[in-house]
């Protein structure tokens, strides 16, 4: 079999894999699992075809998969694939360019440029920022956060990529006490330490209560949410960024789904103020619905950005024109750009603004039904997150096995401020009204089944 065969068996198997997800359940079956196993072979000691490399990884791999490219999957970080951006994806995947240098990959880089300008206006951010495209939302508060390090230190007289943290001036990390563990992370990775930060205290939506701020410096960074993991809440942005902006100190903001709130009109009130900050970290596959894995770290000083990435050009020719290599952690890495590009370009402006709005109005549908049937909403439902409670923590882990082994829709299982919850992200262009009824029904059938009849419309305890 030839490449050209083979690229049409590949596009039919996977054809027919998305056409099966409306009929199948979102967790994969015990037997699709349980048949993984054959995979565990030696290596064998000849080639095998790519034929039947593909169908083994076909026919063990597809059924073994979470239905996370379909419409009722409301985990928190699946939103599947756009078709543009998937197809974009395929052909990217043929090129094989590694996308760090304008020589190496003139079209990775040029994408990326024009991707990058369109992503600064869509999410109203200053049109001068640097744009690096890394693996997601993790990496790039690990690429604003090395930039803000860079900053701060650098104004202090601390060359920090050459020398190092040991010895250097202190960095004053805040965060509110429901900082996500991505920021965390990062932090950990950067030698900035996860529990070295100060926690501001919070309000019931996870918000940072902007009154309780402590005095800022030059050497502090505070980090931001615009989109609280669970409950979708944004900090008060304008008041922290002008407390920053007065000290000299940096913003960071984990926007990894909720700053695409400022590409949708009746959405973009939530992120006023956030444009104030210095560096941004969004996930491009969270809500822009490009394949695994696709971040953004925006910072509003290009330089910064490229200090923190930088490396020794000595062995690469570099251009005049952007380099991407000089924005990201990684060297050489995949053309990423291209389904960012792909996905902005099949959407346009109205399109995204459509996806963005559809997801929300979806997850006030899924909040309204639930609250309608007894079920406490835990959280103001501004955007695609849902926290519903269906009892206590036992509770709910029985009504998300029971959605599991149902499998009609995934919802994610939370403890959101001592309450057992169940998280409904709604994030993906394939979810449909019919997928919300659908799904509706499940959890209410897994609720109910957990809940006596006669706790509808009463509140749970949890
Ligand atoms: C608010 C928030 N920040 C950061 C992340 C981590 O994003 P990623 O998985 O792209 O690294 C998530 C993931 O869902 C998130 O919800």
């Amino acid at each position: 079999m030839d490449v050209k065969e083979l690229l049409g068996l590949v596009a039919e198997r996977s054809s027919a894999y998305l056409e099966s997800l409306d009929r199948r359940g979102v967790t994969p079956a015990a037997a699709a699992l349980a048949r993984l196993a054959e995979l565990d072979q030696p290596l064998s000691a000849g080639p095998t075809s790519p034929e039947m490399v593909l169908a083994l990884l076909d026919e063990l791999g597809s059924p073994a998969t979470v239905a996370s490219a379909g419409g009722r999957h409301f985990g928190s970080s699946a939103s599947g694939s756009l078709p543009a951006a998937l197809a974009a994806n395929w052909l990217a995947g043929a090129w094989d360019q590694p996308a760090d240098m304008v020589a190496a990959s003139p079209i990775g880089a040029k994408v990326e440029e024009v991707a990058g300008r369109w992503l600064l206006d869509v999410l109203a951010l200053p049109p001068a920022a640097g744009v690096g495209f890394v693996t997601g939302a993790t990496m790039a508060h690990f690429a604003g956060l090395a930039a803000a390090r860079h900053a701060l230190l650098r104004r202090l007289g601390w060359d920090v990529e050459a020398a190092g943290l040991f010895g250097a001036p202190e960095i004053q990390v805040i965060a509110g006490e429901e900082v996500d563990e991505s920021v965390l992370k990062a932090l950990s990775l950067l030698g900035l330490g996860r529990e070295r930060l100060i926690r501001m205290p919070v309000d019931g939506q996870g918000r940072m209560r902007a009154e309780a701020l402590p005095e800022l410096s030059a050497a502090t960074i505070v980090c931001l949410q615009a989109g609280h993991a669970s409950t979708g809440a944004f900090d008060p942005a304008p008041a922290i960024c002008a407390a920053a902006r007065r000290a000299g100190a940096w913003v960071h903001v984990d926007g990894a789904f909720g700053l695409w709130a400022a590409a949708a009109p009746a959405c973009a009130h939530l992120v006023v103020g956030f444009a104030e900050a210095d560096s941004w970290a969004v996930a491009a596959h969270h809500w822009l619905n490009v394949p695994y894995d696709s971040g953004l770290v925006i910072c509003r000083e290009e330089a910064h950005l490229r200090a923190a990435m930088s490396f020794s050009a000595a062995y690469l020719t570099l251009g005049e024109q952007r380099e991407p290599g000089l924005y990201t952690p990684e060297m050489s890495r995949r053309a990423r750009g291209v389904e960012v590009w792909a996905a902005l370009l099949s959407l346009g402006r109205s399109g995204l603004a459509g996806l963005i709005e559809r997801c929300c109005r979806h997850a006030a549908h899924l909040a309204g039904d639930l609250a309608a049937a007894g079920y406490p909403i835990l959280n103001e439902v501004v955007l695609n997150r849902v926290l519903v409670s269906v009892g206590d923590v036992e509770t709910t882990r029985r009504v998300i096995a029971a959605l599991r082994e149902e499998g009609t829709c995934w919802c994610d299982d939370v403890l959101w401020q001592g309450r057992a919850a169940l998280r409904l992200s709604v994030s993906s262009w394939a979810t449909t009204e019919a997928d919300v009824e659908r799904s509706l029904a499940a959890i209410l059938r897994a609720a109910a089944k957990y809940n006596s009849k006669s706790s509808n419309n009463r509140e749970l305890t949890a």
